[in-house]
């Protein structure tokens, strides 16, 4: 497998003095499902219209299986895109939609029924043929879509939020789709979302963006449990920060003094300097345990509950910790609103839990 199938060296794209891509660089694999996620605006769009050859960088070259593509037009790469808003021609049954622009490849009349069946096959729209836009719901207006970037055999597919229109409960059955297919033909993905849960959800690997640059590129789990900056732990998942400084290091441990509560040893992953206040403590909502009693966890805190919000398979809490001016989210499977006499409660956090992050 080529780990550096698509090689994206120095790329920057700008608009006038908007830098929507900032000197972005690092490789795809062959055959990766592969996520570019982050808010609204962050350069997503650019990056995937600069892979496609609807856009040239300002700097920086591509390459595909090691062929430079930078100047390339977009139908002399191996790469397809499938648009945001799914636009599939109104005036031409599902067949003819896929069909469109087959017969440029130069393709014989056999052929081309052949891989038009084929897809049809794989995004499970065979019987649809005859219809027309207007009788498709979302769901297979997007697998339409899909077939018909399919169907030119690209190695790449380029996908702009695909899902983005879709209502919640389809959008998670296409996801399992989605990703059961690109396993199945192999081909290397490149997906861009904004929603987090969607990216790690289904990805083999997500570069998690903001602001036209790379904030952190990792496997869904690392990003979740090894978030290496405040944006990245802040975008994926929930967590509570608290303010910090480190004092001295001990081995890959450091000394903290966390603003209200007091100094602890926590690790220390990725080795942030001693004596620096641009700095916080991180702890996930879920990893924290809400009690009526006193534990003997590192951290126990006294607290009273200020809200509840009851989410079925699990109940979210806002807490004000006696002594910090601040409201901290617990989250918790085995309580109801119903459990706490007063609202009193307890809270408490395992050093191990505590993630040192600090600005990029
Ligand atoms: N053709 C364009 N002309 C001017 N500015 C653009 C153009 N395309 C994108 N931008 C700007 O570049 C930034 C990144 O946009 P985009 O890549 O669409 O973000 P995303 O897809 O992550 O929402 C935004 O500030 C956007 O306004
Ligand atoms: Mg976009």
């Amino acid at each position: 497998m080529n780990e550096n199938f698509i090689q994206i060296n120095g790329i920057s794209k700008h608009f006038g003095n908007v830098k929507a891509v900032d000197d972005v660089s690092f490789s795809i694999k062959e055959g990766e499902f592969f996520s570019l996620l982050g808010p609204s605006g962050c350069g997503k769009t650019t990056l995937l219209r600069l892979l496609a050859g609807f856009e040239y960088p300002t700097n920086g070259n591509l390459l595909i299986d090691g062929s430079d593509i930078t100047a390339l037009p977009p139908d002399k790469r191996p790469t397809n895109m499938v648009f945001q808003n799914y636009a599939i021609f109104p005036h031409i049954n599902v067949e003819q939609n896929i069909k469109f622009g087959l017969r440029k490849l130069g393709l014989t009349d056999d052929e081309i029924k052949k891989r038009v069946d084929d897809v049809l096959a794989l995004v499970k729209l065979e019987g649809y043929e005859e219809r027309f836009s207007g009788q498709l719901s979302g769901g297979q207006r997007q697998r339409v879509a899909l077939a018909r970037a399919l169907v030119r055999q690209p190695k790449v597919l380029l996908l702009d939020e695909p899902l983005g229109a879709l209502d919640k409960k389809l959008r998670d059955e296409m996801q399992l789709e989605l990703r059961t297919l690109q396993k199945e033909i192999g081909i290397t993905f490149v997906f861009v979302t904004h929603d987090q849960q969607e990216a790690i959800s289904m990805s083999d690997r997500v570069a998690v963006m903001s602001e036209g640059k790379i904030q952190q590129l990792s496997a869904p789990n690392e990003l979740y449990k090894n978030p290496e900056n405040i944006f990245v732990s802040d975008f994926i998942g929930e967590t509570n920060f608290l303010k910090a400084s480190t004092r001295s290091k001990d081995g890959d441990h450091i000394n903290v003094a966390i603003e209200d509560l007091g100094d602890f040893k926590v690790k220390n992953n990725l080795n942030i300097p001693e004596n620096s206040s641009d700095v916080v403590c991180s702890v996930r909502p879920e990893s924290m345990m809400i009690s009526r009693d006193k534990s003997d966890w590192d951290i126990c805190l006294e607290a009273k509950i200020n809200q509840t919000s009851y989410l079925g398979e699990m109940t979210r809490f806002y807490v004000e910790v006696s002594g910090i001016n601040k409201v901290i989210t617990v989250s918790s499977q085995h309580f109801d609103n119903q459990s706490f006499e007063n609202n009193t409660c307890f809270i408490s956090i395992s050093l191990e839990d505590i993630s040192l992050l600090q600005k990029k």
